[in-house]
């Protein structure tokens, strides 16, 4: 039988970017966004999201940066529209319930989809600023 654990470790935050990732890059919708129209780094890239999660969900403090004033800029490149939030957010949620179950599993799709739905809110106004 297939028992999925919690997430728990940061090796499970990792594990679920990666594979996360790996979806990302082949997506009709917004694959291009990470292949092509922005050049990542991808050593530097992976740790960082890591970060993100692990403050997130693990309670530990350590992504320091604005990860919102990331995608500002992005979006001054590539408009963030509705449709890109919806595919990004159907693989993380999907990678998710792939590999893990459990309290902070679920934990991870509802701050995801939080995060996601104030981030399209942003992204979409009328007045782009860093302070809206
Ligand atoms: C339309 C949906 C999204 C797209 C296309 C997108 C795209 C990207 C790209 C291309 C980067 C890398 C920027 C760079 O290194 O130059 C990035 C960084 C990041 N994204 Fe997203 N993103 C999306 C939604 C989200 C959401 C909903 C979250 C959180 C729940 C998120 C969290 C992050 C974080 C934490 C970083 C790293 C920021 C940093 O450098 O500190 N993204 N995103």
């Amino acid at each position: 039988m297939d028992t999925k654990k919690d997430i728990t470790t940061r090796a499970d935050i990792n594990h679920l970017i990666i594979e996360f990732y790996e979806l990302v890059k082949q997506d009709n919708i917004i694959g291009f966004i990470f292949t092509d129209a922005v050049t990542i780094n991808w050593d530097h890239h992976i740790p960082l999201i890591v970060d993100f999660w692990e403050t997130i969900l693990l309670d530990n403090p350590v992504y320091k940066k604005n990860a919102m004033e990331v995608h500002y800029e992005l979006n001054k490149k590539i408009h963030l529209k509705k449709e890109y939030f919806s595919a990004w957010l159907l693989l993380f949620c999907a990678t998710v319930d792939k590999l893990f179950e459990g309290k902070i599993a679920a934990l991870a799709k509802t701050r995801a989809k939080s995060i996601a739905a104030v981030m399209e809110f942003k992204m979409a106004g009328p007045n782009k600023t860093m302070l809206g």
